[in-house]
């Protein structure tokens, strides 16, 4: 599965600062490093403000990290121009939450659709109604569609929209933020059986980013846990209920609101406050809310390392030095 052939997409140590007004730095994604593989799904999940879209938009190439590369099929995005980025940017492609905000209101569907393969000149305007029909029909919406407006539709269709929309240049790469949190629980689950089906026919590698850690599990390859622009946990998605290791991760699991759960069991929830990303703690990010937090978190930033095969752990606890004497 995660062989380097693979690797479609690849950031390394990806670092995105905002300057902000009175001289301040806003540290949003720091020394991010993920891979996407072929027809492979990442989840990348984290509590509001903790830098997944600010990642997104720089692995879609729509903003440029401070430091570190990104690597598509081997080829470094940062140092490519003119046609040849553009044709990169073609394999490389977005939805958003509310993809309505990137429709006009004023075009029908068909062109919403087919806009990209015109841009590209993949299509011309003759074949239009006929390709809108196939991506219509790809994302199980009825063809007749093809002819009416955004505002026709339920909330659940438009993002059936954005998905045909972001596929019709067949990208390698599909990078989903929020696309099914406005969305009630049927609807979110059709979306994500629509994306499973529609990768296992055409292997496009997924990134799906969401704060639900208990959706995501279910169906992502590999998930990446963020926290303060930080990466702090990679673990299989089949493994989270079961061998998630970072304390973060757990918390989140463990405010997970689950019908079969024991209530019997304390209801537990990450009470503290996330600190400001304007004034992450030094050592470890998460300190001020880790009931683990020793001597050396204060002062020492863990790094992210493989504690098992294809697991990854930013945490001092899997150091050995953090239980013998002196950490207090
Ligand atoms: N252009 C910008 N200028 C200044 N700060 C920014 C900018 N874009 C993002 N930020 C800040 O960077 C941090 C990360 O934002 P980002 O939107 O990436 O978070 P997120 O994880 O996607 O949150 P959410 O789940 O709410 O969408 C936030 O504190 C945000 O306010
Ligand atoms: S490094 Fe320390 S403070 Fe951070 S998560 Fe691990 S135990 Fe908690
Ligand atoms: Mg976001």
């Amino acid at each position: 599965m995660y062989e380097k052939e693979k690797r479609i997409l690849e950031a390394k140590h990806v670092t995105k600062r905002f300057q902000l007004s009175g001289n301040r730095i806003l540290t949003a994604c720091e020394d991010v490093s993920l891979n996407f593989y072929k027809n492979h799904t990442l989840g990348i999940v984290g509590e509001s403000g903790c830098g997944k879209s600010t990642f997104a938009r720089m692995a879609v190439g729509l903003e440029k990290p401070d430091s570190g590369e990104i690597f598509f099929r081997g080829r470094n995005v940062l140092e490519i121009k003119g046609e040849e980025l553009r044709l990169s940017r073609r394999n490389i492609q977005m939805i958003f939450q509310d993809p309505s905000e990137a429709f006009n209101p004023r075009m029908k569907l068909k062109e919403i659709i087919c806009e990209p393969l015109l841009n590209f000149r993949l299509i011309n305007r003759k074949q239009m109604d006929s390709k809108a029909r196939e991506l219509l029909e790809m994302v199980e919406l009825p063809g007749s569609f093809a002819e009416r407006f955004p505002h026709d539709m339920s909330g659940g269709q438009r993002q059936r929209i954005g998905i045909a929309r972001a596929l019709a240049l067949e990208p390698e790469v599909i990078i989903c933020d929020e696309i099914t949190s406005a969305l009630d629980v049927s609807a979110q689950k059709a979306i994500v059986e629509l994306l499973i089906n529609l990768q296992n026919k055409k292997q496009v590698s997924i990134g799906f980013i969401t704060h639900d850690l208990a959706l995501v599990q279910q169906f992502a390859h590999q998930v990446a846990v963020m926290y303060l622009g930080n990466i702090v946990e990679i673990i299989n998605g089949n493994e989270v209920s079961v061998n998630a290791r970072h304390p973060y991760t757990k918390e989140l699991l463990d405010s997970i609101f689950d019908v079969h759960m024991d209530f019997s069991k304390k209801i537990v929830s990450i009470e503290s406050e996330v600190p400001s990303p304007l004034n992450v703690p030094e050592g470890c990010p998460f300190r001020n809310r880790c009931n683990a937090c020793r001597k050396v978190c204060e002062t020492e930033k863990p790094v992210l390392k493989e504690i098992e095969p294809y697991h990854l752990v930013a945490c001092h606890q899997y150091n050995d030095s953090f239980y013998i004497g002196g950490c207090l």
